[in-house]
This record gives structure tokens, C-alpha cells and sequence, in this order.
């Protein structure tokens, strides 16, 4: 699949077929992440994959009751290793760098997914200290993404976008 085609024809999927993924797949998609760019390519996220029922349904509950996500046959969780990047960057990379290297890696898995005819969802709506309990999470690991994974049992439409004159400047901010 060409980029753009990936990048167009990626959309944020709710609803999932029960049909497992493969081990094979999830590791494709880890992989799609861990080529992302990073600050210093120090890669400053972890991901914790989730089969289990239980802790599915734990965590759909610190998400709110979304159904969906449980509903996935998986869930991953990308977290940002804050001591990894704050050892190198300081505050800047406790703060900043290890949120931008997970987004980035999250990015490259959700089109990844896309790409091998998986759906899945950058859920962001979650209760942090509820999740990290429930993952038993270090203190230096931040969850950023709560994102269900499977293959998709629903084609939504795409979103409409802004315009382009609305996020996009020449040379200096200018407002419209
Ligand atoms: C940081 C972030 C947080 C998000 N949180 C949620 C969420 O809590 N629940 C949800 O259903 N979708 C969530 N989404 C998905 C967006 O709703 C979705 O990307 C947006 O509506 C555009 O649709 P598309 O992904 O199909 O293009 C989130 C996306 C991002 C990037």
C-alpha cells in the first residue's frame, strides 16, 4: 500500500470482528513503531500488548465503559518512558520527547494496522493513574494511548478535515 493511500484511507475504528490477531501481526505493527522517528533515536515508549479478558475489561472501565475497547480481541497500550529520555534531555525529555516519540510510534502503528487490514483507535480518554495500576506500570512509565485492535467490522466515512488555510502559514503566523 502506497503512503498516501495509508494516510487517506486510515480512519479510527469502533467495532471489531471477534477474529484473533495473530501474534505475527502484532509484532509487524510493534515493529511499524519502533521505526518511527525519536529524539536521539532513543525510542522513549514502551507498549504493554493485552489479550486477557480481565484486564480488557479493566480496561475499558478506566476508559470510561467504552465498549469497543474491550471488544477488540487486543489492546495496546503505548506508554512514554519518561527516565529513559529525561536521562538524556532533562525536563525537556521527561515533559516533551517521550510524549512526541509514543505519538510518533502510535502514528506508525495505527497506519501499520491499516496497511494489514486491521482497524484500530488512538483512545486518549482514559484515567491515567487508573490504567497504570492496572498494567502495574513503573512510576517512569506514562500511558499516552489506550488503542484497541482488530479487524474491523465497520467502513465509517471519513471525517471532514479544516481547510488547509486554517492550519497552514507562509513564512509567519498570519491569522485568517
Ligand atoms: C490524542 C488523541 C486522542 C483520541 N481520543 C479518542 C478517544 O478517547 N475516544 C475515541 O473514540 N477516539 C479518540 N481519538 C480518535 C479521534 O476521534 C479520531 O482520530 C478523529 O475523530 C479523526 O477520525 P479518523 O481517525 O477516522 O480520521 C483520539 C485521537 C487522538 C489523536
Amino acid at each position: 500500500m502506497d503512503v498516501f493511500e495509508a494516510i487517506l484511507g486510515r480512519r479510527s475504528i469502533r467495532k471489531f470482528k471477534k477474529e484473533p490477531v495473530s501474534d505475527e501481526l502484532i509484532h509487524k505493527i510493534v515493529e511499524a513503531g519502533m521505526w518511527a522517528p525519536s529524539a536521539g533515536n532513543i525510542q522513549s515508549w514502551e507498549v504493554i500488548v493485552v489479550r486477557d479478558d480481565k484486564i480488557k475489561t479493566e480496561l475499558s472501565a478506566a476508559a470510561y465503559l467504552r465498549d469497543f475497547v474491550s471488544e477488540a480481541p487486543v489492546i495496546m497500550v503505548l506508554c512514554a518512558n519518561k527516565e529513559r529520555s529525561g536521562s538524556i534531555y532533562g525536563d525537556r525529555g521527561k515533559d516533551l520527547y517521550c510524549i512526541q516519540d509514543t505519538a510518533c510510534a502510535t502514528e506508525n502503528m495505527l497506519l501499520a494496522a491499516h496497511a494489514l487490514g486491521l482497524g484500530a483507535c488512538w483512545v486518549g480518554t482514559f484515567d491515567e493513574a487508573v490504567t497504570h495500576d492496572i498494567l502495574n506500570l513503573p512510576d517512569f512509565l506514562r500511558p499516552v494511548a489506550v488503542v484497541p485492535v482488530g479487524f474491523p467490522d465497520e467502513k465509517p466515512y471519513p471525517p471532514t478535515r479544516r481547510e488547509i488555510g486554517e492550519l497552514m502559514h507562509w513564512e509567519k503566523f498570519s491569522k485568517q
